[in-house]
Order: C-alpha cells, then sequence, then structure tokens
C-alpha cells in the first residue's frame, strides 16, 4: 500500500488515479497536525476531493493530537480505515469503538518505542494494528529494525486472540527491508518514497514488494481461485 506522503500535493486526483492504475491494495493518507509530529499534511476536504478519483480504499492514519475530535470528519471524507496512535489516546478503547460506531474500521499505531502489549486489552475492537518502522512525520526515513521482534510478539497477539486484525508496518519499506517485516508477521506494509522513486514504475514496485513480501512470509503465489485472500494478506 502507497503513503500519499510524497505525492505531487499540486495534482493529488490524477496521482490517486495512477496509484490504482498501478495496482496498490488500499491508500494510506498520513494525516499529521504540526504538534503530535512536526509536519503538516491533509485536512479532510483534500481526501474528499480526491476520493472520486480512487477505485480502492482509503485509510487515514491520524498523527495527530486529538484523534476524538476528528474521527467522524475523516469517515465522513471516505476513509474506511481510520488509525489512531496509542501514544494520543487516553481512552483508547472507546475511540476504536468509536471509530467502528461510526461505521468505519479501526486501526492503533504504535510508535517504534512504545510496548506491543499496549494494545493487549483493545484488540476485540481493533481491525488492524500499525507498527511504525520510523519515527512518524516525515517519508524517506530508515527503516528501524529493532521493531522486527515487536512485530512479531503483535503477531502471536493476535493469532492466540483467533481475531481478524491486520497487522501493518509504515516506514522505510523497500525490497529488502519488507523481507524481515513480513518474516517477523506483517502482512500489510505501506511504501512512500522506494515505491515513488522505483525505476520501473509504480506497478513493478507493487509487484517486486509483493513477490518479496510472499517469499519471506512463505506464502507461494495465489493460485486464481485464492488470488483475493493473498492480496488481503500482503496487500
Ligand atoms: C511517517 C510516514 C511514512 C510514510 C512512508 O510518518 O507514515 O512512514 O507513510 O514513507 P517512506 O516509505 O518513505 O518511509
Amino acid at each position: 500500500m502507497p503513503s500519499v506522503l510524497p505525492a505531487d500535493f499540486a495534482r493529488l486526483g490524477d496521482e490517486v488515479a495512477r496509484l490504482c492504475d498501478a495496482g496498490v491494495d488500499r491508500i494510506q493518507w498520513d494525516v499529521m497536525d504540526g504538534v503530535f509530529v512536526p509536519n503538516l499534511t491533509f485536512g479532510p476536504g483534500i481526501i474528499a476531493s480526491a476520493r472520486q478519483y480512487s477505485t480502492v480504499g482509503f485509510e487515514a492514519h491520524l498523527m495527530v493530537v486529538d484523534p476524538d475530535e476528528l474521527l467522524g470528519r475523516y469517515v465522513e471524507a471516505g476513509c474506511e480505515l481510520v488509525i489512531v496512535h496509542a501514544e494520543a489516546c487516553t481512552h483508547l478503547h472507546r475511540t476504536l469503538a468509536r471509530i467502528r460506531d461510526l461505521g468505519a474500521r479501526s486501526g492503533v499505531s504504535l510508535n517504534p518505542h512504545t510496548p506491543a502489549d499496549v494494545v493487549e486489552h483493545v484488540l476485540p475492537v481493533t481491525d488492524l494494528v500499525l507498527a511504525m518502522t520510523v519515527n512518524p512525520g516525515f517519508g524517506g526515513q530508515k527503516y528501524i529494525a529493532s521493531v522486527e521482534p515487536k512485530v512479531s510478539r503483535l503477531r502471536r497477539m493476535i493469532d492466540e486472540s483467533g481475531l481478524a486484525i491486520e497487522l501493518e508496518v509504515d516506514g522505510g519499506i523497500t525490497d529488502e527491508t519488507i523481507a524481515g517485516a513480513a518474516a517477523a508477521g506483517a502482512d500489510v506494509f505501506i511504501s512512500g518514497s522506494w515505491m515513488y522513486n522505483y525505476a520501473g514504475g509504480k506497478a513493478a514496485a507493487v509487484e517486486r514488494l509483493r513477490e518479496v513480501a510472499r517469499e519471506a512470509a512463505g506464502v507461494g503465489a495465489p493460485a486464481a481461485e485464492d488470488a483475493e485472500d493473498a492480496e488481503v494478506v500482503l496487500s
């Protein structure tokens, strides 16, 4: 899945359409408020404007100090999945349940320093856990491999829960680093700068990431009948 962060913000509609043409599974909008992280990006109006150009779902990664205030705005803007930071939520269980009440799927993100156990008691109201593999705020940063043991712990927690929860990683994902993340148990991968800069173009970048992730996770190429499942697993 691409992050829109490296896109040409003056042509977001075209950029979104081109990402869909490249065969991505979903598109992630990195929402930043300039306080939780030292950067400022997309309001709900921008995402709502881009919605008509996309044939795939949107997810909003809210890197903001007060996500409760903004949840409804991003669901209304067309985000089918809303991710909040555990570090920004005093009542994380209530916030995640509220995202579902609003009709979207719920996600919780953990900064590199935040332990996996923080999500132990909210898994029943969670559809996705995001383990950040960079310190949030900017694209183009170096992958933090020391997060991988946390990814493995989250994978065990999710598997033991028996719940259908996606495990996503975000930050510094390339056709090299994705192998470690997939082997650790991640099944959803966000790529920004590497995908945008890939010499073979975005479609080839998407396929390359899927190929490396499948191999590292010991997942074969999907047979025709279950190709969709494989896409969901490795989106
Ligand atoms: C950080 C952002 C980035 C972005 C991906 O706050 O969340 O991780 O999505 O950017 P790259 O792939 O360039 O690290």
